[in-house]
């Protein structure tokens, strides 16, 4: 059986403060969280001050498809990694929809994550109309398609989180079986492309996590972990998550 150690990423959006970077290292030195990768991914105003802190993994939640140039107010791969950076989001829902990011920027944006070192945490799911017209597993095929289909040796290098857009910030998160048969699903996507790097890919859940249904979810033998939004934005509730993880 594939061994893959578990990851809790907080993605704090567009929220969070100084005063929450420390609340939460404080919280995590706390915890000896040995069986659980914990990563943080602020704003990038409050990447130098989780840079230096042991207690978690430093994300930030977008970067640039260019390497570097007359691009006002982007932040390229290099510059992350320079700040202390070591994963990125990519295609959040979020991006996706707000900010027109389309498959073709988004595999830039992989293309340069890997390239400068960064792991890219590849976000992808479906909405409520799809799900209700039954098209999760086509949705998924094509974002998955979009990236790995010309670069199947990115599945290696990379974090996938599935977060149905339906559950992001609703309250209302996927059932465990539901969840579960999105994760095999994107697995069994990725294995047409590198099988060994589909088994050993970690596939996060995001969508309304929370300490109260994260160890049901995250004890689903796909889910190897979760991306949390709101939930994070708490120090006590962010440790129950990540203490959640199996
Ligand atoms: O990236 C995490 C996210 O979109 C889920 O947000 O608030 O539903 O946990 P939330």
């Amino acid at each position: 059986m594939t061994m893959r150690k578990p990851l809790v990423a907080a993605n704090w959006k567009m929220n969070g403060s100084d005063a929450l970077a420390r609340e939460l290292t404080a919280a995590l030195a706390t915890v000896n969280l040995v069986n659980v990768d914990v990563l943080v991914c602020p704003p990038a105003t409050l990447l130098h001050t989780l840079a230096s802190t042991e207690q978690c993994l430093l994300g930030a939640q977008n970067l640039s498809q260019y390497t570097s140039g007359a691009y006002t107010g982007e932040l390229s791969a290099s510059l992350l990694t320079e700040a202390g950076v070591r994963f990125v989001l990519v295609g959040h829902s979020e991006r996706r929809t707000l900010f027109a990011e389309s498959d073709l920027v988004l595999a830039e944006k992989m293309q340069q994550a890997i390239a400068h070192g960064l792991t890219p945490v590849y976000c992808i799911g479906e909405n409520l109309q799809q799900r209700q017209q039954e098209k999760t597993g086509q949705v998924l095929a094509k974002q998955l398609a979009a990236v790995y289909a010309s670069h199947p040796e990115f599945i290696a290098k990379s974090v996938i989180a599935y977060e149905p857009v339906w559950a992001i910030g609703t309250g209302e998160a996927a059932t465990p079986e539901q969840a579960q048969q999105a994760h095999a699903e994107v697995r069994q996507q990725l294995a047409q492309y590198d099988s060994k790097a589909a088994a050993t890919v970690r596939i996060l859940y995001g969508g309304s996590v929370n300490s109260k249904n994260a160890t049901e979810l995250f004890g689903q033998p796909d889910i190897d972990g979760g991306l949390v939004g709101g939930a994070s934005l708490n120090a006590e509730e962010f440790l129950h998550i990540c203490q959640s993880a199996k």
